[in-house]
């Protein structure tokens, strides 16, 4: 079933400039891009029809989120900072909103076929967390949003390493129960400031939490202690990347490698790329976001 066309032509339906953008990206992709994203899109459909929605309540939340995200980048561009001053904001604004959350959620899964660097940065973690597979006694997840990376590693993973998320959001928790297959997966509603588990961990994961506190340095260095000294922490965060809950704004790489090594840790890989194909001067001018992934590991 070819769910990808169907999905850009409902989309360009309602906003065919984003449409035609879309065909435009996802056109240059390989074959195996597209089967990927078919089969991706088939379990969003099974995820979804278990809260009774379907394809069309995706596509609707991905049209409300990409509104939101037009609408932020208007305001980044005139002021040069995020809407979103503080932890507080975020969390009245979109982790403790039901409404706002659900569609954000939903919104931020069909994202990962539809905009190739999510799916850049995705595979990028796929790729690399197979290495780890015998030192992955347990494994933590921060902010899980979707479920989509704690899904991916159950797979990947032994059958023997224990998994835990925790998030702030009681929308996130209740969205990444129904997207994750695996059963046995500890959730737990904290702030991870205030996370306090019995043991540390031999790997964690946090994807797109950085830029969402006011600082970045301090929320590294509680994660860190929450991590083994062998232990490896996966981040992700974007540079001028405005979002209804971005605070901390990250202008380019080396921002980001600055807060990691002030943190205490030393990056081993990392993925660092601009979401438009332009060149580093025209993604300056005019503040393109960068998406940035790394495995890091305590100095
Ligand atoms: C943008 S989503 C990231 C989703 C997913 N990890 C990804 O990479 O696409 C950010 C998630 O972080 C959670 N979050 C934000 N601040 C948090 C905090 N201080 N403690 C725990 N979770 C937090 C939010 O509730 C949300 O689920």
């Amino acid at each position: 079933m070819n769910y990808l066309d169907d999905i850009i032509a409902k989309i360009a339906t309602e906003n065919p400039v984003h449409g035609k953008k879309l065909r435009k990206n996802i056109g240059k992709q390989s074959q195996e891009y597209k089967d990927k994203a078919n089969e991706f899109f088939s379990t969003y459909i099974s995820f979804a029809k278990k809260t009774d929605k379907d394809l069309d309540y995706g596509i609707a939340c991905y049209l409300r989120m990409l509104a939101d995200v037009n609408q932020e980048y208007i305001a980044f561009l005139e002021t040069g900072e995020y809407t979103t001053k503080s932890f507080e904001d975020a969390n009245r604004r979109v982790y403790n909103n039901p409404e706002v959350m659900e569609y954000y959620m939903h919104g931020l899964l069909m994202s990962q076929y539809l905009w190739v660097h999510h799916n850049d940065i995705y595979k990028f973690f796929v790729g690399n967390i197979t290495k780890h597979k015998t030192e992955v006694s347990n494994y933590l997840e921060i902010g899980a949003g979707h479920g989509m990376y704690i899904s991916e590693a159950t797979k990947l993973l032994s059958d023997t390493t224990s998994f835990d998320v925790v998030d702030i959001s009681p929308t996130s928790l209740e969205i990444s129960k129904s997207f994750i297959e695996k059963q046995d997966i500890n959730y737990m509603l904290s702030d991870i400031y205030e996370y306090e588990p019995s043991e540390k961990y031999d790997f964690i994961t946090m994807g797109e939490v950085l830029e969402h506190v006011e600082d970045p340095i301090s929320l590294l260095k509680c994660v860190s202690g929450l991590l083994k000294d062998s232990g490896t922490l996966f981040i992700t965060a974007p540079a001028n990347a405005p979002a209804i809950d971005h605070i901390y704004l990250f202008k380019n790489a080396e921002d980001i490698r600055d807060v990691i090594t002030a943190a205490g840790l030393t990056i081993t890989k990392e993925y660092a790329e601009f979401v438009e194909d332009v060149s580093p001067e025209i993604a300056e001018q005019y503040k393109i976001a960068l998406m940035y992934g790394a495995f890091l590991k305590k100095q």
